[in-house]
């Protein structure tokens, strides 16, 4: 293996250090408490751990943390009703919904239903389009998360060819538009991307978010790129259960100047920022 691995449990674990610092000063100096609510809606085995897992690391920074279970058949009505309640709660800064949500409920509406401010996760259409602009927004948690890696290995990444296989709204398109907006010359590759091996070979920069178990071989990297793996795919491997990422970590960490592992790369950065963000929300809305 030649590539460096960039260490994002290790990075996480500083970030949500710094952040801790800044909440025990928001306490000391100004007697306010970040609160974060996290909304569930239904049974969602993956859903739950996730959920689980941001009460917990909420908790250990020093923050408020609220959990919303509701059940698989809450109504739509219901649902608004909690938002509605969390919004007008002056000690909650930050809304999270989990999804997907179940069927019946319309994730367009639900989130848009989110007070802008309190959106820490940034989906409202209010933070897209500001992100989109370049105005100060809530910006998604992994895509800052994996900017934040990216800036910390590279310093500037100003004309670096980046490219953002996957074009969803959570990950693909807004860490396009922050790379974009750090200067680099921005691709985003998808599924009906012609040749896609020969745009990834052009990239300094790979941010893989597809979703498909080790899709992206070491052949298809330039030499030295950098690889950012935002896949979390579960396998049977070996009679094994096994987290891979979307490139496969054998061949690209050959060919690769720095890499994110699967675990321990994007993962815990999406948290760490979901912590970050809910600070800086309630420091926004205490001025
Ligand atoms: N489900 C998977 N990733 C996310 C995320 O970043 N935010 C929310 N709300 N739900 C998710």
């Amino acid at each position: 293996m030649s590539a460096q691995i960039i260490d994002g449990k290790a990075f996480a674990a500083k970030v949500r250090g710094q952040v801790a610092e800044h909440v025990t000063a928001l306490k000391a100096e100004h007697g306010i408490t970040p609160g974060l609510a996290v909304v569930l809606v239904g049974e969602d085995p993956a859903s739950q751990v996730y959920v689980r897992s941001k009460g917990k690391m909420t908790n250990e920074v020093g923050m408020k943390s609220v959990e919303h279970k509701l059940d698989e058949n809450t109504s739509e009505a219901d649902l608004l009703a909690v938002i509605d309640q969390l919004n007008k709660d002056a000690s909650i800064h930050g809304i999270l919904v989990q999804l997907p949500l179940p069927k019946h409920l319309d994730e367009d509406l639900v989130i848009n239903s989110i007070d802008p401010a309190k959106d820490v996760d940034g989906f409202h259409i209010s933070n897209v389009g500001l992100l989109g602009t370049g105005q100060k927004s809530m910006v998604p948690c992994t895509p800052l998360g994996c900017l934040m890696m990216l800036r910390d290995h590279h310093g500037s990444l100003s004309g670096m060819n980046a490219v953002v296989i996957g074009r969803s709204n959570i990950v693909g398109k807004p860490m396009a538009q922050l790379l974009l907006g750090d200067s680099c010359t921005v691709t985003i590759a998808h599924s009906r991307t012609k040749d896609l091996p020969e745009v990834v070979g052009r990239a300094d920069i790979v941010v893989a978010a597809v979703g498909r178990p080790e899709m992206v071989p070491g052949d298809w990297i330039k030499k030295g790129a950098t690889v950012i793996d935002v896949g979390i795919n579960r396998i049977e491997r070996d009679g094994k259960n096994k987290l891979v990422g979307d490139v496969d970590f054998a061949s690209c960490s050959e060919v690769a100047g720095a890499i994110t592992p699967v675990p321990g790369g994007v993962g815990p950065m999406t948290i760490a920022c979901l912590l970050a963000n809910t600070v800086t929300a309630c420091c926004r809305a205490n001025g």
